[in-house]
């Protein structure tokens, strides 16, 4: 009899993993992977080899002798890429290198959130970010979208409202910068604003910038926390989407008041140390180089993508063509519930995210979908969306053949 640790475990875990990886399925258009042709393996190679044989000691040590906040040229880096893409100032002593911005994510939910708290966010938001702050209780509220970015009257209003019932949110979760799911850019003008209205109600803004490299169309406007002199934008990075999120490497910028408060909560021992180096190393002399190549090859993806979903689903697909990043967000007619679409494609090789996982209030994506096409090759891009296609119209009946309906199923 195998041991049962049922009884034992903790009540309220999220379900189970229902067997072992056994792999991808042939369409894979999911999650935040990126393009595998984009990485530069021979240039990481060499300088794997040279950053072991010249600083392999102080492999020796937890903190690999730069400390709990990471590795110094790491972080070096960081602030100067910052300064320069982002107009972002801070000093190396702001930053903590984290194990992925996911870890970021957890670091300050751990610090402000206790179930029941209130939270804003973007009404359709990055699943990861929805799934952890509900997971701990946190009552989220999501704050109406446009191709402009977080509405600031919406805002306002939700603010005011909470006000009213004694309700201080622990901070707006925002994704600024090709938002996530939906690819729109937050404005300079709301940026001010978003910042002047978070403050009047005394709430930090949690600004996750991690696709903001990957802009193909225009300027990035400064980050938020760059045109705020109080201190109450936490900044979180990543280098998952610019280079790889193999490394998990990220990063969180901060006043001291928050960095040295989150440092005894980061108990992992420090965050991988060879990557730190090589990134640190690569980066430091290929990054503009490499994200503009790599760009290049996202933008020439989400035009086939793009291309894919006009000539199989017809005006049945909406979708605004994002600036920038890995994602289109899609949204299907009335009669398609993309979270059956999304269990059923997934049984004939066509992985989605359904959008009521990537949205605060469920209901509201019930009709949308993500689909990611920085890992797919653009063969199985354009094979994959009329797979799908193919599927939906089976089932759905959408998207209608030559004005031939079938009834809607999903
Ligand atoms: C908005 C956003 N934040 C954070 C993450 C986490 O990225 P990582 O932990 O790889 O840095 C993702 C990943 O897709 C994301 O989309």
């Amino acid at each position: 009899m195998p041991f049962d640790f049922r009884s034992l475990l903790r009540p309220n875990l999220p379900a189970a993993s229902p067997a072992p990886f056994s792999g991808y399925p042939e369409f894979y258009f999911v999650g935040g992977n990126n393009d595998a042709d984009s990485i530069p393996r021979k240039k990481l190679g060499e300088i794997a080899k040279s950053v072991l044989e010249r600083e392999g000691g102080s492999l020796a040590s937890y903190g690999i002798g730069h400390g709990p906040q990471g590795y110094g040229p790491l972080r070096t880096f960081i602030a100067d890429k910052l300064e320069k893409r982002a107009g972002l100032k801070c000093s190396v002593d702001e930053i903590l290198v984290t194990s992925g911005s996911l870890q970021a994510l957890d670091l300050i939910n751990n610090l402000f959130i206790e179930p029941g708290d209130t939270v804003i966010a973007e009404a359709a938001c990055y699943g990861g970010a929805v799934s952890r702050l509900k997971k701990l209780g946190t009552n989220v509220v999501g704050v109406d979208l446009d191709e402009d970015g977080m509405c600031m009257d919406h805002l306002r209003s939700i603010l005011g409202d909470l006000k009213q019932k004694g309700i201080r949110p622990k901070f707006i979760y925002t994704i600024p910068t090709v938002q996530n799911p939906s690819g729109s850019v937050l404005t300079l003008e709301r940026r001010k604003e978003l910042l002047e209205i978070a403050n009047s109600y005394a709430v930090p803004i949690f600004e996750d910038d991690c696709y903001a490299d990957l802009l193909w169309d225009g300027e990035r406007p400064p980050a938020i926390r760059a045109l705020d002199n109080t201190g109450s934008v936490i900044y979180c990075g990543s280098f998952s989407k610019s280079i790889a999120p193999g490394f998990r490497v990220g990063y969180l910028v901060a006043d001291w008041s928050i960095i040295g408060q989150v440092l005894p909560t980061k108990t992992d021992g420090g965050t991988g140390a060879l990557e730190q180096m090589v990134l640190a190393e690569y980066a430091t002399t290929d990054f503009d180089q490499h994200v503009s190549e790599l760009s290049a090859v996202l933008k020439d993806k989400c035009q086939t993508m793009a291309d894919a979903l006009e000539e199989q689903f017809g005006t049945a697909a909406e979708f605004t063509l994002p600036k920038g990043g890995i994602f289109i967000w899609i949204t299907l007619p009335d009669q398609v519930d993309t979270s059956l679409l999304a269990q059923i494609a997934l049984r004939e090789g066509v992985a989605i995210n359904p959008g009521a996982e990537w949205v605060v209030n469920p209901e509201t994506g019930k009709h949308r979908l993500r689909l990611c096409f920085a890992s797919p090759s653009k063969d199985q891009i354009r094979d994959g969306v009329k797979r799908l296609a193919e599927i939906c119209h089976r089932e759905t009946g959408i998207p209608m053949r030559g004005g031939n309906t079938t009834r809607a199923k999903l």
